[in-house]
């Protein structure tokens, strides 16, 4: 029997990820979300998911300094980057071209997590005319980014924001991108692993939601058009985005970290109105997928309040997916450590639907009309 889209299929045993769909609870090497979310910084997330264990004090400063260390880029991939601005190649592809360029410096799991936000920022910034900035090795990795963004002293309140949203968002289970990881590492390298996976990352059904998620919530602009506007886009059969998901079944556990942790931030700035919106935005559309979905058990997921908080962060929309990118990739090379650890080539089968019994027919007896319609099911 096919399994399409590989649905309940269980096809690795990992030690990085629970993710219960059912209890909508996620569970990263044995630590709750919430906690890890809540304590961690994101070198202590990475070493946790490399090694199986958090890092003594000891271990995380050299980690860090390692990681600090590892940061400038190749002027190769600078110009390539220059490039892509000129082109005005879209962030997500531009990080996937550079991405493949990180083999031309040492190309070790830290360095490639420790490029990663310093080709994102800089190609953010090439796009709105203004230069790279270099690394500050003396900042942590989440501060650096900032820093790397706007060339502004990373504030510690905009620092936890974005260390809660790495660290929620690093690892969940065989997500489409970690499983593109996991089936490179079968047959190849790391650089070329984190290649595919920003690939299969950059689509709206996957990592490219928060964009449309948050459009949504400004298209809409005021709660009492939210009801109207969100029976238009189901009637007319759109999907929500930042609602739904293939393995939660009730509120994506995540969803309620960053929520709190968009609410903190925006307290802080003193204004709510765009959080308030979002929260009724959120409540309609729970209720009206309901009604047009019922039994789908559709919810909010991570996307909703990435969204949120990416926004609350000062972000825009171009960055979100490459931001997500910067935490996953830690998610992405443990995935590839597993891999590597017992591994065997992933290679499910297909099932054959097509023709078995034709005869060849030279080029100059063949009809088109073969071609365009009795074949074309087929190919
Ligand atoms: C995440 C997602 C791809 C999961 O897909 P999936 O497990 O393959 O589920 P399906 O697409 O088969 O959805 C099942 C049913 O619910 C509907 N549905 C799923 N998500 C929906 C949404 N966000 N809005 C409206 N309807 C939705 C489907 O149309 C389908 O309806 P049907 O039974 O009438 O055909 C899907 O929910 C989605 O596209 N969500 C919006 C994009 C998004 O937020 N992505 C980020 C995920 S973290």
């Amino acid at each position: 029997m096919v399994s399409s889209g590989l649905d309940g299929i269980v096809a690795a045993t990992t030690r990085l990820s629970r993710v219960d769909g059912d209890r909508g609870e996620l569970v990263i090497a044995g630590y709750a979300i919430e906690q890890l979310a809540e304590y961690a910084t994101f070198e202590e997330t990475t070493w946790l998911l490399w090694h199986g264990d958090l890092p003594s004090v000891a271990q995380l400063d050299t980690f860090a300094a390692q990681l600090a260390a590892e940061r400038d880029i190749s002027a190769a991939t600078i110009r390539l980057l220059r490039d892509c601005a000129d082109r005005q190649i879209e962030p997500m592809d531009a990080l996937r071209i550079a991405a493949g360029t990180l083999s031309l410096m040492s190309d070790d799991a830290p360095g490639i997590v420790a490029r990663l936000p310093t080709i994102v920022a800089g190609y953010w910034r090439l796009q709105r005319g203004l230069e790279p900035l270099a690394p500050r090795p003396d900042l942590r990795h989440a501060a650096n980014f900032l820093y790397l963004l706007d060339g502004e002293p990373p504030n510690p309140e905009r620092v936890k924001a974005l260390e809660t949203y790495l660290n929620t968002v690093v690892d969940h289970g065989l997500n489409a991108s970690t499983f593109t990881a996991r089936v490179i590492t079968s047959t190849g390298d790391l650089v070329s692993a984190v290649v595919g996976a920003l690939g299969a990352l950059k689509g709206p059904l996957h990592g490219g939601a928060p964009g449309p998620a948050l459009d949504m919530v400004f298209e809409i602009a005021d709660a009492s058009r939210a009801e109207a506007a969100l029976r238009r886009k189901l009637a007319a059969g759109e999907k929500l985005m930042g609602f739904g998901h293939r393995v939660y079944k009730v509120r994506d556990p995540r969803a309620d970290v960053l929520a709190r942790a968009a609410q903190r931030l925006f307290t802080r700035a003193g204004d709510m109105s765009l959080y308030a919106l979002a929260r009724a935005v959120e409540t309609q559309a729970l209720r009206l997928l309901e009604e047009y979905k019922p039994g789908r058990k559709l919810q909010t997921n991570v996307e909703f309040y990435t969204a949120l908080l990416l926004h609350g962060l000062g972000f825009d929309v171009p960055l979100f997916t490459p931001t997500f990118a910067v935490s996953r990739v830690s998610g992405w090379i443990a995935h590839a450590f597993e891999q590597r650890q017992a591994n065997r080539i992933i290679r499910p089968e297909s099932e054959y639907i097509g023709p078995i019994d034709r005869t060849w027919v030279p080029a100059v007896n063949r009809s088109s009309g073969d071609w365009l319609t009795a074949d074309s099911g087929a190919r």
